[in-house]
């Protein structure tokens, strides 16, 4: 079993997602040993507790640089003995000190098909803002590997959501969670976490 460490900063359905993977048994190369935020309301570590997970703050404010805190995060998941990490709505962009230590062994769920609607500035309901006005018919959700480049790494599952007559980005964004994220986020975890 792989030990996984799972950075988030918001409400977390993508954790809960994990969660409820490892439980049906779609996750069964991994456990999730530690929870840790970049936000300190995020309702991500009330789901991680409520299930008896460690979960943890890490707050960039508290560090002198991004390199610090870079550094911080790396240290935490090291200490957790953590093996493959899994970014779940984490909306900060991980540098080289954390990269390095992780390399091919870092998952990022993203709400769209990539290379559509990607890179710096893409996340959340932006994503679904931009598919929505450039006026596509079909988006999705990608599972890819995190390296230097934003969305940019290889990647491991895609899936294709219909928009809708009448869509908002709220209304689309919740639809591609629930018949594409909260799917292929689970099965791309299990993959890496069944590595060698
Ligand atoms: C998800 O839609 C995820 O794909 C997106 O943030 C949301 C987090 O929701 N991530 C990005 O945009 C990364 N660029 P959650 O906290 O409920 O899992």
């Amino acid at each position: 079993m792989k030990k996984i460490g799972v950075l988030v900063s918001g409400g977390g359905t993508n954790l809960q997602a994990l969660i409820d993977a490892q439980k049906s048994g779609v996750l069964k190369s991994g456990e999730i040993v530690t929870v840790v935020s970049n936000k300190a309301g995020a309702y991500a570590l009330e789901r991680a507790k409520n299930v008896g997970i460690d979960a943890h703050v890490i707050l960039r404010r508290d560090h002198a640089s991004k390199e610090d805190f870079d550094i911080a995060l790396r240290d935490y998941m090291q200490s957790k003995g953590v093996e493959v990490v899994v970014l779940a709505g984490f909306l900060s962009i991980l540098g080289e000190n954390f990269l390095n230590a992780y390399k091919d062994k870092i998952i990022n769920i993203h709400p769209s098909l990539i290379p559509s609607f990607c890179g710096d500035g893409f996340y959340g309901l932006k994503v679904h803002e931009a598919a929505l006005s450039y006026g596509v018919k079909v988006t999705g959700a990608t599972a890819h590997l995190v390296n230097e480049i934003t969305d940019g790494g290889k990647i491991l599952l895609q899936k294709a959501v219909y928009i809708e007559d009448g869509d908002t980005p709220e209304i689309l964004q919740k639809r591609v969670m629930e018949q594409a994220e909260w799917i292929i986020l689970p099965q791309a975890v299990e993959m890496i976490c069944a590595q060698d």
